[in-house]
């Protein structure tokens, strides 16, 4: 049996003052913002990589799990401690150590909220694209270990396309950097992609360098509306072919438009069909070109078209379609949004397919989902809401959370898209991967041997397999 009560000690040398061990406080460390819950037996605040150095090595030793942790706003358990051990609550490591314009980089640590990144950014003229609906409390630390994304992706890439350089710190408590600020290198195995969405499984980061871009000059918002879902799926690949690339292209359907018109009535919106948000940016003529040539690509598809261009007006649409996931309890007060088979992936063709097996799916089920996401990038994701005092309904829930993973996995398509695996989905990624998830199990097998790090996720502790749905 682990000695707890001497780890407590030795935990309090390694960083005094800053472990907790109170129930309450406990507790606050026991969710994100899914489902998945797991206490921890301690919570430690470092405030340097020696301190996170010193904690690891501990975690070895007594053999406990240590699973790092940003704001707690991941949507599939990624931070919560499933079995128990040492939570890193990384955001007091929040400062930007460096921003460099020249090299196009800043250096962060894992604490740093997004939006106040690119707050920081923004008198240069510059900013970091990966956009998660919650940059206004996610950490870099929490963006890098899921790969998160969002809205601007589509034009921008994922956060591993801005990663140069990571410090972390192994299972054994030593230390790496796994690239360096050059803006390219060719030398050996990708490393920094390697931690990237990795969930804490691999190693503690401390530390990023990370690549800029420079803010654009003007934006638009083409609001195009759609008889179906299908259609506005099938519009995508029409505006890709017109060679425009929008700087984010997002699906809001009927139901979605319901909820934010609820959500902020002023908020200008096509008020009815499918919607389709594209929006272009960079120079004025740039952006006016991209808009005609979007409108005039969905033409024979689309039933109306509503360009805005007032940054103010704009800023409202992004407002309130961040708020978006959690709002559709607004539909009805006696419901709940679960996070369950929310974040499908495919290729960009087969969107009209998958939007069509949401229906097919929950309809089946009797329930009714709201379709939204980032489609540009193939993102598709499905609000489901239901009264969670009811059994029958979270069995409803769950059975269509299974069919909806592994109808994308049949369409060539990913069981995750931006929110990460973590222990919501684990049984899902060997069916994704095939061959290439034993591979995964040897990479966290020499990084980790005793498994130490964050235990319980990316189904990598599961002996038995998720059947293929092919
Ligand atoms: C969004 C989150 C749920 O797109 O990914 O709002
Ligand atoms: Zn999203």
């Amino acid at each position: 049996m682990t000695d707890l009560i001497g780890l407590y000690e030795k935990l309090e040398e390694a960083a005094p003052g800053r472990v907790r061990r109170n129930q309450a406080e406990l507790c606050c460390y026991s969710g994100d913002a899914s489902q998945v819950k797991g206490l921890p037996d301690f919570v430690v605040l470092p405030e340097s990589t020696e301190e996170v150095s010193r904690i690891v090595k501990l975690a070895g030793e007594y053999e406990v799990p240590v699973t790092p942790r940003g704001a707690g706003t991941g949507l599939a358990g990624g931070a919560v401690p499933v079995r128990g051990g040492i939570v890193l609550d990384m955001s007091h490591m929040n400062h930007i150590l460096e921003i460099d314009i020249a090299d196009l980089q800043v250096v962060t640590e894992p604490g740093v909220i997004q939006d106040r990144l690119n707050q920081a950014l923004k008198p240069y003229g510059f900013f970091f694209p990966p956009n998660p609906g919650s940059s206004a409390m996610c950490t870099v630390g929490g963006q890098i270990a899921n790969n998160a994304s969002g809205m601007r992706c589509v034009k921008y890439g994922t956060t591993k396309n801005y990663v140069l350089d990571l410090e972390v710190v192994l299972a054994d408590g030593s230390v790496i950097h796994t690239g360096n600020r050059c803006l390219k290198t060719s030398s050996g195995y990708d490393l920094s992609r390697l931690f990237v969405g990795s969930e804490g499984t691999l190693g503690i980061i401390t530390k990023a360098v990370l690549k800029i871009s420079a803010l654009p000059k003007c934006r638009k918002l083409v609001m195009v509306s759609f008889p179906t879902p299908e259609a506005a799926g099938r519009s995508v690949s029409l505006v890709f072919a017109a060679g425009v690339m929008p700087s984010a292209c997002e699906i809001l359907d009927r139901t979605s438009i319901k909820v934010l018109l609820k959500l902020d009535p002023d908020v200008i919106l096509p008020k009815d069909g499918d919607v389709i948000i594209f929006e272009v940016d960079g120079s004025e003529n740039a952006v006016n070109e991209s808009a005609e040539l979007i409108a005039g690509a969905v033409a024979e598809i689309s039933s109306s078209v509503l360009i805005i261009d007032d940054p103010d007006e704009m800023q409202a649409v992004w407002d309130a379609r961040k708020l978006l996931g959690a709002a559709v309890s607004k539909l009805d007060n006696t419901k709940t949004r679960i996070y369950l088979g929310e974040d499908l992936g495919v290729p960009i063709r087969k969107l009209p397919e998958m939007i069509e097996k949401v229906y097919e799916i929950t309809g089946d089920l009797g329930l009714q989902p709201m379709i939204y996401g980032h489609v540009g990038d193939g993102t598709v994701h499905v609000g489901q809401f239901i009264d969670v005092l009811d059994p029958e309904s979270w069995k409803k829930l769950e059975e269509s959370a299974d069919r909806l993973h592994l109808a994308a996995v049949s369409l060539g398509g990913t069981v995750s898209s931006e929110h990460g695996i973590g222990a919501a989905r684990g049984e899902y990624l060997a069916a994704q991967c095939g061959h290439a998830f034993d591979v995964m199990r040897l990479i966290k097998k020499s990084l980790d041997p005793k498994g130490i790090f964050n235990p319980g996720k990316l189904g990598l502790w599961r002996k038995k397999q998720r059947r293929t749905g092919k």
